[in-house]
């Protein structure tokens, strides 16, 4: 085939592939801010998978289903991505230069890639040394200026209010409503894919934008007539970051899930109304609890999050005596596994053999042959 063949044949494919997903803004267009003029950017983020859990579902009975939303498969590896198109969209819209977010490492690998897709420079604020390697790898790679502060992500997100005050760069954090908007999509692809709401949703809390955006997708949709229930919301803090549990702010949150490693959570206030809404409940899980998650997650259903993810299954498995017979529940994986290499080795029960020979008996041997 020549080359300009081959030219005509692919951006061809492209043309199929863009019809065929084209992106959440595309998507759901008609649920989202935009117009004809807003400049889209994206990375054709959304459209992840449901994915049935029948090994957790065996710690339940009582023919509950559990389903994850695997948003790990983001372009990003995180759910940030969502809520970051929306945003990055609308600050390029209005014309801006700049963006800027305080990050546990998520909000900020995807603030630097969305940025860098619509020609705009990104500032992340970070706590120094409490953000997972394959994150921070993601902001200096997609070409972010990197601050790490000594201090924690509360503190990061103050000063990043008083900056984007103070000078010429968009806040993208959730704060941001265009956030929550784009991040309410996960809830509109749910209720696609199953024809309904589930009944209970199960997620980890950390800011609580994410909460507030599931929220806020399916009353869209029951609005709509798109399903005719609404979920109980079931919130998951990591104990020793728990505010919301506790009901008073934590001034030195500590988790081995450092996604969620929050002590004051800026949409406090519309979390509380979440709960209350829904009927929901916020609970909190302990490391332990997390990791015992995160590698059942992994080792039994092949699926790989980051711990902060593991917390909406931790938290089911916590509360899993309130769940109705036969209900349909569906947790959260926020994020990839794979952006935190060192929690995963550090944690995992699973040995390494090394210093072996390479010599045919002893690896056989090895392995038990
Ligand atoms: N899971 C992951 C993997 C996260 O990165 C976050 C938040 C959450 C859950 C909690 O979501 O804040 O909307 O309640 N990460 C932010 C960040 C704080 O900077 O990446 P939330």
């Amino acid at each position: 085939m020549n080359l300009s063949k081959f030219a005509e044949n692919s951006s061809k494919l492209q043309d199929k592939y863009s019809s065929s997903w084209g992106g959440l803004i595309e998507t759901y267009r008609p649920y989202l801010p935009v117009n004809n003029t807003t400049p889209v950017v994206t990375l054709l983020e959304g459209n992840t998978p449901l994915i049935s859990t029948p090994s957790i579902a065996s710690y339940i009975g009582r023919g509950v289903k559990v389903l994850v939303k695997y948003d790990g498969l983001n372009p990003t590896g995180s759910f940030k991505d969502r809520g970051m198109t929306l945003a990055i969209s609308k600050a390029k819209e209005a014309g801006e230069k700049a963006v800027i977010c305080a990050s546990t490492g998520n909000t900020s690998a995807a603030a630097a890639a969305y940025a860098t897709r619509g020609g705009m420079r990104a500032f992340v604020i970070i706590p120094d040394g409490y953000v997972a390697l394959g994150k921070l790898a993601q902001a200096l790679v997609y070409g972010a200026s990197v601050i790490a502060i000594k201090g924690n992500f509360d503190e990061a997100l103050t000063i990043v209010k008083d900056l984007a005050n103070s000078y010429p760069v968009t806040l993208v954090n959730s704060i941001n409503p265009y956030r929550l908007q784009g991040q309410k999509t996960a809830a509109f692809e749910i209720v696609d894919v199953l024809g309904n709401a589930p009944d209970w949703l199960c997620i980890p809390v950390g800011n609580a934008g994410n909460i507030t955006a599931y929220w806020m997708g399916f009353s869209e949709y029951y609005q709509e007539g798109k399903c005719d229930r609404l979920p109980k919301m079931m919130g998951f803090q990591a104990a020793g970051a728990a505010p919301l549990i506790k009901k008073q702010p934590i001034p030195n949150p500590e988790t081995v899930a450092t996604a969620i490693r929050i002590g004051n959570p800026a949409n406090w206030t519309k979390a509380l109304k979440v709960q209350q809404e829904s009927g929901g409940e916020f609970n909190s899980v302990t490391d332990e609890e997390i990791l015992e998650a995160y590698r059942i997650l992994a080792a039994k259903e092949g699926i790989f999050c980051e711990p902060a993810s593991a917390a909406s299954v931790a938290g089911l498995l916590k509360v899993k005596d309130q769940i109705p017979n036969n209900a349909t529940v569906v947790c959260v994986l926020t994020g990839n596994g794979l952006k935190d290499p060192d929690s995963a080795i550090k944690n995992c029960q699973n040995p390494i053999h090394s210093e072996v020979s390479p010599d045919l008996e002893e690896v056989a041997k090895i392995m038990g042959f």
